[in-house]
C-alpha cells in the first residue's frame, strides 16, 4: 500500500480561531498552541529548528539570535499580522527563508478602532462612561459646565502614514467633517487625493505644527522607529490630540508621557505601546490618555479572515507557486 507523503510541520506560536486550527489540523502536520502562552525566545528557538513553516504573531521576537538557529527545513515564515517588525526580514532572507503577512483583511476594523479613538479622547466619552460605572462616583445631575469635551467637526487629522489603514481612516474622518491632511513616504495619486479630499504634507515637522489632531497610521520600520521623537511631539499645539493605533515605537513614548503630563498636549488615544505588554505608567495614570490593548483588529471575523491569509500562503507556498503576500525587506 502507497503511504501517504508527510505533511509538513507547521509551528503556530498561539492560539488561533477554532476554525482556523481545524483548517490547520486537517492540512498540516500542525503544532497548535491551545494553552495560548505566549513563547519564551528558547521556545521559539526549538520551534524553528523543528518546523517547516512557522506561523508567529505580534508577541513573538523572530530576530537574528533565533533566526540563527532555524534547521534548514525552516523555509516559510507566514506572519500571522500584518505588521512584521517583530521578524528580522534581512536574515529571513539571507538564510532564503521567505516571509509572508495578511494585508488588506484588518484594515477597516483598525479604521475604526483608530476613529473610535479620536471621537472617544476629546469628547472624553470613557472618563464618563468609567465615571458612571465607578460605586464611588455619584451623578448629580446635567450641568452646562461639567465633562466638556472639544468639537470634532471642522477640526484638522494629519495622518501619518497612508496606506490602506489611513485611507481608510481618512474615508471616515471625511464624513465627520473633519478636514484631511495626510504625510506619506509617497504622495497619493491626485485621484485618490482628491477622492478622500486629502491635503498632502512633504514636510510631517510643517503639518505637526497644524494639526488638531494626529492619526499614527505608519508601519514601524528602521525608518519610522521614533519618528514622532521628542523633538517633533514639541511641534504639537497644546490643544492637540495625538492618536496610535500602529506601533508604539513610532512614538517616544517617555516624551509623550511627559508632554501629556505637563499639559503640552491634550490628550491621547493608545492602542500600541513601546514595549508591549508593559506601558509607561505615567501614561496608564494620566485622565488624558485612553488606552487599549492592541485591540485595533480584534474581531472575530478580521481574525478568521487573518487565518485564512496565513493558510493561502503556506498552500501556495508548499504547492511550489510564490505566495501571494510575500513580504519583501525593501517594502518597509
Ligand atoms: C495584530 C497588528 O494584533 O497585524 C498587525 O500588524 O498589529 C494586529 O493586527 C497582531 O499584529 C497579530 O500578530
Amino acid at each position: 500500500m502507497p503511504t501517504s507523503p508527510k505533511k509538513p510541520l507547521v509551528i503556530v506560536t498561539r492560539k488561533l480561531p477554532e476554525i482556523v486550527e481545524t483548517r490547520c489540523r486537517e492540512l498540516f502536520d500542525a503544532r497548535l498552541n491551545l494553552d495560548d502562552a505566549p513563547m519564551s525566545q528558547a521556545a521559539l528557538v526549538e520551534a524553528v529548528k523543528a518546523a517547516d513553516v512557522l506561523v508567529p504573531t505580534v508577541t513573538d521576537r523572530i530576530d537574528r539570535a533565533v533566526l540563527s538557529q532555524a534547521g534548514p527545513q525552516l523555509k516559510l515564515i507566514a506572519n500571522f499580522g500584518t505588521g512584521v517588525d517583530n521578524i528580522d526580514l534581512d536574515t529571513a532572507r539571507n538564510r532564503g527563508i521567505t516571509v509572508t503577512n495578511t494585508p488588506g483583511v484588518l484594515t477597516e476594523d483598525t479604521a475604526d478602532m483608530t476613529m473610535a479613538l479620536i471621537l472617544a479622547v476629546p469628547r472624553r466619552v470613557v472618563e464618563g462612561a468609567t465615571l458612571l460605572k465607578d460605586p464611588r462616583s455619584h451623578w448629580t445631575g446635567w450641568s452646562p459646565t461639567w465633562m466638556l469635551g472639544h468639537r470634532i467637526f471642522g477640526k484638522r487629522l494629519g495622518i501619518i502614514g497612508m496606506g490602506r489603514i489611513g485611507q481608510a481612516v481618512a474615508r471616515r474622518a471625511g464624513a465627520f467633517g473633519l478636514q484631511v491632511h495626510y504625510h506619506n513616504r509617497r504622495r497619493l495619486s491626485e485621484e485618490i487625493e482628491q477622492g478622500l479630499e486629502a491635503t498632502y504634507w512633504d514636510s510631517l515637522d510643517q503639518m505637526l505644527a497644524r494639526m488638531d489632531i494626529v492619526s499614527v497610521n505608519c508601519p514601524h520600520t528602521p525608518a519610522t522607529y521614533h519618528l514622532l521623537s521628542a523633538r517633533r511631539l514639541k511641534l504639537l499645539k497644546p490643544t492637540a490630540y495625538i492618536v496610535n493605533t500602529a506601533r508604539g515605537e513610532v512614538i517616544d513614548e517617555n516624551e509623550l508621557a511627559r508632554l501629556l503630563e505637563s499639559g503640552a498636549i491634550a490628550g491621547a488615544g493608545l492602542d500600541v505601546f513601546e514595549n508591549e505588554p508593559a506601558i509607561n505608567p505615567k501614561l496608564l495614570a494620566s485622565p488624558r490618555v485612553v488606552a487599549l490593548p492592541h485591540m485595533g483588529s480584534a474581531t472575530l471575523e478580521g481574525r478568521v479572515d487573518m487565518g485564512e491569509k496565513v493558510i493561502i500562503n503556506i498552500k501556495t507556498f508548499l504547492d511550489g507557486h510564490a505566495p501571494p503576500d510575500r513580504v519583501h525587506p525593501a517594502m518597509f
